[in-house]
């Protein structure tokens, strides 16, 4: 072989070896709101890479970002405050979630003015509380319009941001269903892998107690792995890939909850089991701290079932599917695994003194 062709293939094998990358190594990530549980000072920001502080308003009438005035103090002191025990965690400000109004967010993205008002007001709000990063939670556009008007939203976001600071742009992401079909309704793939950072895969909250059209029997609601008629975290992932999304762009979302389930009989405590609906509140929903509690206080039965990849305890009635540690390793290895950047979790005040956290964080190493 000619020297020159020696020394190329040392340079090539030196370049693949150092890949000159300044994309992100992983991301360890969790979401917090006030009212929660536990305020900013209590998180344990170094079990994080980043936190996202949910959520702001988007004003129906302007179109604006906003930060109702509850927030205002915990959130303009949320950077410095988990910066204290973590000075190198990064913050997003968390724009929209489960209770804001998808048609608000569906008629800010129709027209070329209202999306430009949303993007500065959005980019002007992140950097006067000092967030280092923007995360849109529209839960859902429902039809191809607006799925198209988000592929828009998003270029033009892209745009702005970079614009705004070519040094240290803000990062810009999105919560996002588990899959990239919602009800046969596509995700804009090609714009959110051109211009977001990457997307929260929202992998949980897939079969509850109170959803009228569930079987009444027991069930896990966020398993990784598949079930007959059920879906799972695995096939969201694969959705996502398959629809060109590049693993490398995706953050896997585990649930810091569970359900609670009322058993028609106490002795029949499977999953699968019939059951009447929710326990416990009037959704079923339970943080794990209370689930740990419920288990401690009533000497509950706790089993781990490895091939969906979920974890459940029973005591009388009640019957609770949740993730605990077991299931947490798992998930963290299978995004491993894949190729994924990373996990995020909902919400931090649920976990139990930082049980799920820590066992999260040291998995991935
Ligand atoms: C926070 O997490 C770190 C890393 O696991 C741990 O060493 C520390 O004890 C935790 N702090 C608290 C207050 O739990
Ligand atoms: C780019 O930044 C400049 C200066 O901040 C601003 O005036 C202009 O409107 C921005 N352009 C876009 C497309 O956001
Ligand atoms: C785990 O769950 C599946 C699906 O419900 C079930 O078929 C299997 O028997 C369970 N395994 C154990 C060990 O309980």
């Amino acid at each position: 072989m000619a020297l020159q062709n020696l020394i190329f293939l040392f340079f090539s094998l030196l370049i693949a070896q150092f890949p000159f990358s300044t994309a992100q190594n992983v991301v360890k990530a969790t979401y917090w709101f006030p009212d929660s549980g536990i305020s900013a000072s209590d998180i344990n920001s170094t079990l994080f890479t980043h936190i996202l502080c949910a959520f702001a308003d988007l004003n129906s009438q302007t179109y604006e970002v906003t930060i109702s005035s509850n927030n205002q103090n915990s959130f303009s002191t949320f950077t410095s405050t988990v910066q204290q025990k973590n000075p190198s965690v990064k913050t997003l400000l968390s724009i929209g979630g489960g209770n804001s109004k998808a048609s608000d967010f569906a008629a800010m993205a129709s027209q070329a003015s209202s999306r430009k008002t949303f993007i500065d007001s959005s980019i002007s709000i992140a950097r006067s509380y000092g967030f280092q990063g923007l995360d849109l939670d529209w839960e859902t556009p429902q039809n191809d319009l607006e799925m198209s008007n988000l592929g828009l939203l998003l270029d033009e976001w892209r745009i702005a941001v970079n614009n705004e600071s070519s040094d240290s742009p803000l990062l810009l992401t999105a919560a996002v269903f588990y899959s990239s079909d919602h009800y046969s309704v596509s995700f804009p793939v090609d714009s959110i892998g051109n211009n977001l950072d990457w997307i929260n895969i929202m992998a949980y909250d897939y079969y509850t107690p109170a959803s009228y059209s569930s079987p009444k029997v027991t069930g896990a609601h966020a398993l990784l792995y598949y079930q007959p008629g059920r879906v799972s975290t695995s096939s969201g992932v694969d959705s996502w890939t398959g629809a060109g999304l590049s693993a490398t762009q995706m953050v896997l979302g585990m649930p810091y909850y569970g359900f609670a389930w009322k058993l028609v009989d106490p002795e029949n405590h499977g999953i699968g089991s019939p059951a009447t609906g929710p326990a416990v509140s009037s959704d079923g929903s339970i943080r794990y701290v209370d689930i740990k509690a419920f288990i401690q206080n009533n000497a509950a039965t706790s089993v781990y079932n490895s091939t969906v990849v979920a974890n459940y305890c029973y005591s009388g009635t009640t019957w609770i599917g949740f993730d605990d540690v077991e299931a947490i390793r798992a998930k963290v290895s299978y995004a491993k695994e894949k190729g994924l950047l990373g996990y995020f979790t909902w919400h931090v005040a649920g976990d139990d003194n930082w049980v799920l956290s820590q066992e999260a964080y040291s998995g991935w190493n």
